[in-house]
């Protein structure tokens, strides 16, 4: 369970986020899969991470603390087309130079929406974040908009992709901000990891 979850502090610059001094937890997927609103489910605060209908809300690296223990970070969304192609290239510099020097990262989740079939922009991160040694976990969002058919469909058709491309399947949620749909697994989960990265120091 989380008790406590509140802001800290937004950053563009990697070097002026918070001392690496305790375990960290980030959040990353498409502009609009649902990070923000993920994030407000997940720790049962409304507004802590702002969310929008449209693509493009969450701009900065947002740090919250939780439980006055460990950090959870809203992250941009990529594949935003709206943006100019100049701070396209900057928001991915930034994504990509966090999850591959933060130093007290460990674990990152990546938002897949599920209403959609595999998208060739979310494999090729998760690739990349493969390739890179960034430690992620795949939670499928939005959950409620679709028939649970459908949306057993989506994963499956997802997780085999990710089968082709590491040989084997990762662990993975099903979620709804939107229900509270997997929130107790979530939770658990990043309680967890928390715990692991702490009993490694
Ligand atoms: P960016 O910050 O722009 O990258 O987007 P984001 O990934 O943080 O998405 P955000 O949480 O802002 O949600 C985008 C839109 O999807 C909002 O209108 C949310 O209300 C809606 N949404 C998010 N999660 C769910 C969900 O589980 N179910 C439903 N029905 N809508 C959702
Ligand atoms: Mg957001």
């Amino acid at each position: 369970m989380i008790r406590k979850a509140t802001f800290l502090v937004s950053n563009s610059d990697l070097n002026k986020c918070p001392k690496p001094d305790r375990a960290e937890i980030a959040f990353i997927g498409r502009s609009n899969v649902g990070k923000s609103s993920l994030i407000n489910m997940l720790t049962g605060v409304k507004e802590l991470a702002k969310t929008s209908q449209k693509p493009g809300k969450t701009q900065l690296i947002n740090h919250f603390t939780i439980d006055e223990r460990w950090y959870l970070v809203d992250l941009p969304g990529y594949g935003f087309a709206k943006v100019s192609k100049d701070k396209k290239v900057k928001w991915e510099k930034m994504i990509s130079d966090y999850l591959t020097t933060r130093s007290n990262l460990c674990g990152v989740f990546v938002l897949i929406d599920s209403r959609l079939e595999p998208q060739t922009i979310d494999l090729e991160f998760l690739n990349w974040c493969g390739e890179e040694d960034v430690p992620f976990v795949v939670a499928f969002t939005k959950a409620d908009k679709q028939s649970k058919t459908q949306t057993d469909r989506n994963v499956k058709l997802f997780l085999n992709k990710l089968v082709e491309i590491f040989g084997d399947t990762p662990d993975y949620f099903v979620t709804s901000a939107e229900k509270g749909q997997g929130k107790e697994a979530v939770v658990q989960y990043l309680t967890d990891l928390v715990a692991e990265f702490e009993s490694q120091r």
